[in-house]
């Protein structure tokens, strides 16, 4: 199995997904982290993930993280855009700062669109919505990849240890790819990195939250993260050992990451061991993960001070995709399928009027053997979007899979629900469109 960013898949399997890519498991263990743990994380609608662990650790200390997304600028913002957001503003309000790259690089090299067309998609349908739903322009910005020059020269910089051959083993690309296709996720690697620049906020745990058919670009940016390292950590048998990995100035990087070690407390507990001829201290096992990631961190940050880039490698995590009205991935391209955050609300109630369910072929059997709501669009609206409260949800789940709930009545509850919802947020949206200007950064 390959994952394609741009191709047309749902990626259902969610539990194939992980074993085969090493995407971790989302766990109670990781949302409690949060006092209040959103219901997209408690519902396993966050299914999977890269490297939480660094978030939680950064949540629990109250030490800086930051959010980092970006929107693809090429059709209407609907219902499964909105989940995103919907987490990011969760997160911004646990402490998180949050940056939106609009991604109007990729969506020109991947899709021929034009740079103007883009830019008026992304503040109509996206900036003007995310605000509506509630993001805080205090502690969050959007940018353009195309006018950030720091982000381009990052990209620059990223491009000179990267194989062609690397990018078309990854993406399957191909004599014919553009080479700005090829350039796209290099770009949206040093989206993801470059909030680790001081003028950005320094090195700090970074959350992507994305679908998973993102994956591959969050592989690729962890392995660039790693690249530009001057340290690999390693656990072994015997202890951590710290390798520093550039030929000339080990010694000199011995000296730093032993700074970093007083300064963490981490010198005398565990007894480290240097040996400056092969570049290495070796610590002794009294190590525990969170000690690592915290020795990660202050390597990092010592890198950064020494006028390296001293990225940590970023944290991913995986929501499931939704499932659109008429069965497929919902999709910009399919309005039928999709309910849009600017749809008039009796525009959209006559969509989800119509839409697939779960349900039986007849009333009588749907009595008898209850509907299947795992199967169900409109049952996914509820669980992502229209009830927030647990027992609703499971009131709406209990009563379908007994045959107590027929899919009419259903719809209805649902449709009545999503028009409450689009009027609120169109009421919102028209008393915060004036802040786009303030969330929109120049460069
Ligand atoms: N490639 C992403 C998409 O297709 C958009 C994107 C650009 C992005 N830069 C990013 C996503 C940085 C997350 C982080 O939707
Ligand atoms: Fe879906 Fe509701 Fe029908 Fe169940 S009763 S299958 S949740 S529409």
């Amino acid at each position: 199995m390959q994952i394609d960013p741009w191709g047309k898949s749902q990626y259902q399997d969610y539990g194939r997904l992980r074993a085969e890519f090493g995407i971790e498991e989302f766990t109670p263990q990781e949302w409690q982290a949060f006092d209040q743990p959103h219901m997209l994380l408690r519902r396993g609608v966050v299914f999977g993930h890269r490297d939480f662990q660094r978030i939680r650790d950064a949540v629990r200390r109250h030490d800086p993280w930051a959010v980092m997304t970006g929107l693809m600028p090429s059709g209407n913002m609907h219902f499964g855009h909105k989940m995103l957001m919907d987490q990011c503003i969760a997160h911004q309000e646990s402490g998180a700062d949050v940056h939106i790259a609009v991604a109007d690089f990729e969506v020109v090299a991947a899709r021929g669109f034009t740079l103007d067309k883009a830019r008026e998609i992304a503040l109509d349908q996206y900036v003007a919505n995310h605000l509506a739903l509630g993001l805080d322009p205090n502690k969050a910005e959007v940018y353009f990849q195309t006018t950030r020059h720091r982000v381009k020269d990052l990209a620059d910089q990223f491009a000179t240890k990267i194989k062609f051959g690397q990018m078309q083993s990854m993406y399957g690309f191909g004599p014919e790819t553009s080479i700005a296709h090829v350039n796209a996720p290099i770009v949206q690697a040093a989206d993801i990195l470059h909030v680790q620049r001081d003028e950005f906020g320094g090195p700090r745990p970074v959350l992507v939250p994305v679908g998973v058919d993102q994956d591959p670009h969050i592989r690729l940016t962890r392995d660039i993260a790693q690249q530009w390292r001057r340290y690999n950590l390693l656990q072994a048998k015997d202890g951590v050992w710290i390798l520093a990995v550039k030929g000339e100035e080990k010694q000199r990087w011995l000296d730093v990451a032993e700074s970093a070690l007083e300064e963490l407390g981490m010198g005398t507990r565990t007894g480290r061991k240097r040996n400056d001829k092969h570049g290495q201290i070796v610590l002794g096992k009294q190590c525990s993960n969170r000690d690592i990631r915290a020795l990660d961190l202050a390597l990092a940050r010592a890198e950064a001070k020494k006028g390296e880039l001293g990225l940590l490698r970023p944290s991913a995590s995986f929501h499931r995709f939704m499932t659109g009205l008429t069965g497929d991935k919902m999709s910009s391209s399919d309005p039928d399928s999709s309910i849009f955050l600017t749809d008039e609300p009796a525009a959209a109630k006559k969509k989800l009027m119509r839409s697939v369910t779960g349900g039986k072929a007849t009333r009588e059997e749907q009595e008898r053997d209850g509907a299947d709501p795992s199967k169900c669009p409109v049952y996914e609206m509820f669980l992502y979007h229209l009830a927030e409260d647990d027992n609703h949800l499971q009131q709406v789940h209990d009563e379908c899979t007994g045959g107590e709930r027929l899919c009419g009545g259903c719809k209805t509850e649902a449709a009545e629900l999503l028009m409450d919802m689009l009027k609120q947020h169109q009421e919102k949206r028209d008393a915060t469109e004036h802040l786009v200007a303030e969330i929109v950064r120049a460069d």
